[in-house]
């Protein structure tokens, strides 16, 4: 396994897998490593010959009042992560080197970026777009993995990938929880004993949602109520938002009779968590 800091040195080097014929597969992360970016790993590992995991917290997806400063940061620790994948390559580039100061070029997602986090997050996906574009021209990938996790993203990023012709696979990868249920995140850390206990009500809700859903309800106000209900009960807990959408444009839904996505996002003091599920009639 080799570490690559360099702009340029990445670049070519793919371009030397590429010309060689190698499959390269991607796994872009912002590090704090856990299982459930090692199962994106281990799934593009299958697929590749040459399979890169870049670690990069990326300032332009995090608002001015966000954790980018005390975003979680271990290079050694995320290095024996890596180490377990099989990776090849984990491009670990330069803090300063990803953007210039006077940077004036953006990819910007129009439809499915507003609501959800988007809402909260503003900018937040114009920044994503933008680094993940350039991770892709770094690295080349034939195929990159993104968690499910990040729903909101995924599907950002798919649709980004089908306008812009990029010449990648999108592959989706399952989100991997705690023995407990609640999802895996580099930010689960920052949780209080308190908080971390509380913070199974993300799953809780959406386990509720799922129960009602086989046993008929079809009406997306009376699930996203369950889920309104049990954060609000939850001390610690503070609802961003929990929404019911469809599974392809992400616009709200009334009634649900496609796939839809119940996706929701809770804050616990300075820490934000997301969750979601799938609902398929
Ligand atoms: P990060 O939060 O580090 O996540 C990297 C990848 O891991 C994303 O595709 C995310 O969906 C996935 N992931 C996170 N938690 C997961 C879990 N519990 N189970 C399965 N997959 C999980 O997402 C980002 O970084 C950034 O926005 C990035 C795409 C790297 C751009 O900066």
């Amino acid at each position: 396994m080799e570490t690559i800091r360099s702009l340029k040195r990445m670049q070519k080097r793919a371009f030397r897998h590429k010309r060689e014929g190698s499959v390269i597969g991607f796994v872009p992360t912002m590090g704090f490593l856990h299982e459930g970016h090692l199962s994106l790993m281990k799934l593009a590992r299958k697929r590749c010959d040459v399979l890169v995991a870049s670690i990069f917290v990326n300032p332009t997806q995090f608002g001015s009042n966000e954790d980018l400063c005390t975003y979680p940061r271990d290079f050694t620790r995320d290095e024996s992560f890596c180490e377990k994948a099989n990776v090849d390559i984990i491009f670990y580039p330069e803090f300063e080197s990803m953007y210039t100061d006077d940077a004036s070029v953006w990819v910007n997602e129009e439809a499915l970026s507003g609501g959800l986090c988007g809402a909260s997050r503003p900018d937040h996906f114009r920044g994503v777009c933008t680094v993940v574009t350039k991770l892709f021209n770094l690295v080349q990938p034939d195929l990159a993995v993104f968690g499910e996790k990040d729903a909101q993203q995924l599907r950002i990023i798919e649709r980004m990938v089908r306008d812009l012709d990029f010449p990648v696979e999108i592959v989706r990868g399952s989100i991997v929880r705690e023995p407990d249920g609640l999802a895996m995140s580099s930010r689960n850390k920052y949780l209080s004993a308190t908080q971390r206990k509380e913070a199974l009500c993300l799953r809780r809700s959406l386990d509720k949602v799922v129960e009602q859903f086989k046993e008929g309800e079809r009406d997306a106000t009376v699930l996203r109520q369950v889920v309104v209900d049990l954060i609000a009960s939850v001390p610690s807990a503070e609802l961003d938002y929990a929404e019911v959408v469809d599974d392809g444009s992400l616009a709200e839904v009334e009634k649900i009779e496609g796939d839809v996505l119940m996706a929701l996002a809770v804050k616990f003091g300075a820490v934000r968590l997301i969750d979601n599920t799938i609902l398929y009639p």
